[in-house]
């Protein structure tokens, strides 16, 4: 076999995954490498290179999802012996992880970006092949409207993922699916909230569930998150008699911390106590990389208080609009009212989750995701420490896809943020997610689609330039 020449990698503007990438798509179109040719393994293209392997996996992840390469087991990888030769050596990919800044924000993707999952590493010809096959199956039962608390097999497949993996028991009957966790939130206002009930927030805490339950007009009381978490004892002492809390017990957003046991239990007894409900949002507890996890608030609710949201938009995709809540089973009449007025979710892409699932590509994805994820969080983490050292202080955490920094106080969080975005930089400033708080202040940056620790430096650089000014 003919390999291409990739000694001289030097294009300055591409990171070096990318220029790997094209240089076997430029051998592959003009027949240096032909159908079902063998490629060297990462290890040993890294290492005749000088490369992290990373940088090899890197590129030839993209290549696989693209469909040039295919990984054949101990057999090695091989380039696809169903391409035929005509794919052009320039042709513009598809794939938004490939294109270079300027035109990363078209594709809706940045830099850093908050709240987003490997897109590069999302399992897409599976994905298809599944979808593809619930389109051609599609009967005209399929074709009107769907059960509106959700496609009955993906309620099931919720139910068991659950009771593995969260250690929390539940019905199908008592799980709904919604468009997002704000679909999720509206599912619960219009069931069980009325205008102008008080509620526990987190301060800081999430921004689209505050900005949703003020819009709807909740009062919430911004109780201070410490190292233990959400700090129970203050929402005791300030509005002990308020209708409900909004919590992130696992991975508090977004600090990061875990809710304390003493705590989990104390805010457990405080809803049964008052009959107020608590709003579990267990966003991202799949991404775990130190420990074992704290039982979920719901595992331990034996009184019915806890509402329970999952979301697919961290394990799968944001842009498929799909959470679940699970209701405490003495509600679920309340929650079939309510929820009939909200309409369905698409049949097509709850048929392709709960496929997904039952066939165990899920489970599967989650455990990949897991180590690539506490990979890149490392090339984050490192190249912070590199380019900021002091400035910037990264306590570990056990979990999560986002890293928070905290800067010292005569920094403007808000404005490095500002001259970040404008250099495209994703990153957001802590004080926007402060209610009543002032401090601390820090940025917030997402690792998942950082491919490389090299990439890492260059958008960590480009961010110690917008702090320098
Ligand atoms: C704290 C928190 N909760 C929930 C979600 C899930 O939101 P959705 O399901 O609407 O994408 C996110 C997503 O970023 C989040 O950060």
């Amino acid at each position: 076999m003919d390999l291409p020449d990739f000694k001289s990698l030097t294009d300055q503007e591409s990171p070096i995954y990318l220029q790997l990438y094209w240089r076997f798509r430029n051998a592959i179109a003009t027949g240096k490498l032909a159908p079902g040719d063998r490629v060297p393994s990462i290890r040993s293209l890294a290492s005749e290179l000088n490369l992290a392997r990373g940088t090899v996996e890197a590129a030839y992840q993209i290549l696989s999802s693209e469909g040039y390469l295919i990984g054949r087991g101990p057999a090695g990888t091989i380039v696809s012996p169903q391409l035929d030769g005509r794919i052009g050596a320039t042709t513009p990919v598809g794939s938004s992880v490939l294109r270079r800044p300027n035109q990363v924000k078209a594709s809706g993707t940045r830099p850093l970006q908050l709240g987003l999952p490997a897109l590069d590493a999302f399992p897409r010809k599976t994905w298809v092949r599944l979808a593809g096959r619930n389109l051609r199956s599609m009967n005209i039962g399929d074709m009107v409207n769907a059960d509106s608390n959700g496609y009955e097999p993906l309620r099931r497949a919720i139910a068991a993922y659950l009771a593995v993996s969260r250690g929390i028991a539940c019905t199908p009957d008592q799980v709904f699916v919604t468009a997002g966790y704000r679909g999720a939130l509206e599912l619960i206002r219009r069931t069980l909230f009325q205008h102008g009930d008080t509620g526990w927030f987190e301060d800081p805490g999430y921004l689209h569930a505050r900005r949703f339950l003020e819009d709807a007009g909740m009062q919430l009381v911004p109780l201070p998150v410490d190292d233990d978490g959400l700090n129970v004892e203050a929402g005791l002492r300030h509005a002990v008699d308020a209708r409900f809390a909004v919590v992130t017990p696992t991975h508090q957003s977004p600090s990061g911390v875990a809710l304390s046991l003493p705590r989990r239990l104390a805010l457990l007894e405080w809803a049964q106590a008052q009959r107020a409900w608590i709003v579990e949002d267990d966003y991202d507890s799949e991404f775990r990389y130190d420990g074992r996890p704290l039982p979920p608030l719901k595992s331990l609710d034996h009184g019915g208080r806890v509402l329970y949201a999952g979301t697919f938009s961290k394990v799968l995709y944001p842009g498929l609009r799909l959470a679940y809540l699970v209701v405490p089973e003495q509600e679920i009449g309340k929650f079939r009212n309510s929820v009939a007025q909200l309409g369905s979710s698409p049949v097509l892409f709850q048929a392709t989750v709960a496929d997904f699932m039952e066939q165990g590509h899920f489970a599967r994805h989650i455990k990949k995701m897991r180590s690539l994820y506490a990979a890149r969080r490392t090339y984050l983490v490192q190249a912070l420490a590199q380019v900021f050292g002091e400035l910037l202080h990264v306590p570990e955490r056990a979990g999560g896809i986002h890293v928070l920094g905290y800067l010292k106080p005569k920094y403007n969080d808000k404005a490095f943020a500002a001259a970040a975005n404008a250099d495209g930089l994703a990153v957001m400033a802590l004080s926007e997610w402060h209610i009543r708080r002032r401090s601390p202040i820090g940025l917030l940056m997402g690792f998942a689609n950082i491919a490389t620790p090299e990439q890492a430096l260059q958008q960590v650089r480009r961010l110690r330039k917008a702090l320098d000014g």
